[in-house]
């Protein structure tokens, strides 16, 4: 069952709907900018419904016209729907908006929370025209690497980098020439990431999901690509245009007892989960099935390691636009295409300029590998199929509980609720798929476009069309009155306290906290408790011969509710063999 949860806290933004379309949490500062439709609020994360300041930034009456002129829907495109909001320095925010399917870029200052109309600029191959186009940026060394269509009709798809510090302005971006390189595609995330010791090496990863032709018939896929943050473009071909630029297929699959996979090929949302070692996040990803036969979703988890490995290896090559992709087996040119120039490696190559021409023409025709990127486990951590809903949004929390460490996910689905999911794993390495909690966070079905999580506060945000609404990441005192209940409910962030179901605090020096995430027995925790073995007995009088309405609410998604019935006159109590939650009898 979906609880339908209060929230902490809910901004609905203007009556004719929010536009949500970008999130900036800001944890240090104690900030929450909101981009939605012709506004950028600033909101207090500590309580949404606080009367927000806002930025008015309309598109201009004239783009406004030929918008409309276009053909274009009035209300839901022909705006300025602010699509992007970084923090560029410590005084300045850099934000981008559609502009009535004109993009713009701007500089706000800080302090006094204005956009700053002089800095205005084209936004284009930064911000996408469409508002509904999926689109992904994001801000390193004050660089903007934004994957984005270029061009009106939303054909053209391309990742960009732009900005950064004078005199170095000016765009590079992936080869159009080449429709493999990266055709229809639909940008997902992007991330800066070192590959090793040496800064020379740093990256950007990037995820999306693109049409492909790689069988014989155009498909959906999904591809993790990387790009040299030191990468200047090419001197005699591939000018301005990544010279490093290489992409892998990313699978998400269930092995089939037949040896037919079930496919879950196209990519909606990625989370990194950082670790102790910043050049190693552990890759969450959501995916879809493209499959008209059945709706499904799934979560997959990579180590960056898998990723790396698929780069390092065999390139795919085609020889004509006719053929297959196969396995490139001639010789690989000096320096391997895909590694970032270095000095310490070569001093003769100091900049992608000085890459020999045979590295370039190279990497124009090589840039897929031939291996893809394989989950960790070999299969997803988690899998909805034949439900009525997909998933389309994930974050991860990393949580410490009394027997060992677990990673919650909270998954946003498109009927406006949240899945509070954790796998755990057994010490025979099988695993087990949780559900702890599914929240119905808005009460109309609407898709999930954004979450943002704040693990210092501790709160959930998660934004729809709807509005923008602030959830607590637990809810202990939900799973009922007993010590079996919470531990039954095998939620890390809960404890049994001795008194309560309450938030799980590992460091705190108190009583026994009971608790057992792995196998949520409460004989091993709860035995000497009054109330493992209460039950809350009901008297209802009815009408013979007549229907009388009996309930069981479950606290705990964990909970198994069986029936019996004890007929006049006998002592047996009979189970009733059907399953359901609420009885007419
Ligand atoms: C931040 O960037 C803006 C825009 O380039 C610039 O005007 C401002 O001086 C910068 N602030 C700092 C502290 O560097
Ligand atoms: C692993 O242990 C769990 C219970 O702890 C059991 O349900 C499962 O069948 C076991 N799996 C294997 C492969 O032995
Ligand atoms: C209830 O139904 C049973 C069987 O249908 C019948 O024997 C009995 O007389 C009924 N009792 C009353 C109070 O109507
Ligand atoms: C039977 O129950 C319904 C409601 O459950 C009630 O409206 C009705 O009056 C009852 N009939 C008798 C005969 O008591």
């Amino acid at each position: 069952p979906r609880t339908l949860i209060p929230f902490v806290s809910l901004f609905l933004g203007p009556s004719d709907g929010l536009h949500s379309h970008s999130l900036l949490l800001d944890e240090e500062r104690g900030r929450l900018l909101l981009g939605a439709r012709d506004h950028i609020y600033l909101l207090d994360p500590d309580n949404l419904a606080r009367a927000p300041r806002k930025i008015y930034w309309p598109a201009s009456r004239d783009r406004v016209e030929m918008c409309k002129l276009a053909g274009k829907n009035v209300n839901l495109e022909c705006a300025n729907f602010v699509r992007a909001l970084h923090n560029f320095n410590r005084t300045h925010v850099y934000a981008c908006g559609t502009g009535a399917f004109h993009p713009n870029c701007a500089f706000i200052e800080d302090g006094v929370f204005q956009l700053l109309s002089g800095t205005v600029e084209s936004g284009r191959l930064k911000c996408p025209f469409d508002p509904l186009q999926p689109f992904t940026s994001v801000l390193a060394d004050q660089y903007l690497y934004a994957g984005t269509s270029s061009d009106f009709l939303g054909k053209d798809t391309t990742f960009t980098r732009s900005l950064g510090p004078p005199p170095d302005q000016h765009y590079i971006r992936t080869d159009i020439s080449e429709d493999y390189w990266i055709n229809e595609a639909r940008f997902i995330s992007a991330h800066p990431i070192a590959d090793t010791y040496n800064p020379d090496d740093d990256k950007i990863y990037f995820f999306f999901r693109e049409v492909s032709w790689e069988g014989n018939d155009k498909s959906i896929l999904s591809r993790v690509a990387r790009v040299c943050k030191n990468d200047v473009g090419g001197l005699r071909s591939l000018t301005n245009k990544w010279t490093t630029f290489l992409k892998a297929r990313l699978v998400c699959s269930i092995p089939g007892p037949d040896g037919v996979d079930t496919h879950f090929d196209e990519l909606q949302d990625i989370f990194l989960l950082p670790t102790r070692d910043d050049k190693n996040p552990v890759v969450y990803a959501v995916f879809t099935t493209s499959s008209s036969i059945f709706r499904g979703s799934a979560v997959c988890v990579y180590s960056m390691a898998d990723i790396r490995a698929a780069f390092n290896g065999p390139y795919a090559h085609k020889e004509g636009p006719d053929h297959r992709w196969v396995e490139y087996e001639g010789r690989i040119p000096y320096p391997r295409p895909g590694t970032c120039p270095s000095k310490t490696y070569d001093p003769k190559i100091k900049t992608t300029k000085d890459f020999p021409d045979e590295v370039v023409s190279f990497i124009r025709f090589h840039p897929l590998m031939y291996r893809s990127v394989y989950p960790l486990t070999g299969r997803p951590v988690f899998t909805r199929v034949r439900v009525d809903y997909v998933l389309t949004q994930i974050v991860v929390d990393r949580v410490l509980a009394e027997d060992g460490q677990y990673e919650v996910m909270f998954l946003g689905t498109d009927a406006g609720s949240v899945l509070k999911v954790v796998s755990i794993t057994q010490e025979n390495w099988s695993t087990e798929e949780v559900v702890l909690e599914e929240l119905q966070i808005f009460q109309v079905p609407t898709t999930i476009l954004s979450m943002e999580m704040s693990s210092k506060q501790q709160q959930l945000y998660v934004g729809s069309g709807q509005g923008l609404a602030q959830v607590s990441l637990s809810r202990c005192n939900l799973y009922g009155q007993a010590c079996a209940e919470c531990c039954l409910a095998r939620d890390p962030y809960c404890a049994w306290d001795g008194h309560t179901c309450s938030r799980y605090v590992p460091a705190s020096k108190r009583r026994a906290r009971r608790q057992d995430i792995k196998h949520g027995d409460p004989a091993s925790q709860c035995w000497d408790t009054e109330d493992s073995i209460r039950v809350e007995e009901r008297v209802l009088f009815a009408v013979q011969n007549n229907s009388t309405f009996l309930e069981c609410i479950a606290k705990s998604q964990q909970a198994q509710i069986t029936w019996f019935i004890q007929r006049p006159g006998s002592e047996l109590k009979e189970e009733k063999s059907y399953h359901c939650r609420s009885c007419l009898s």
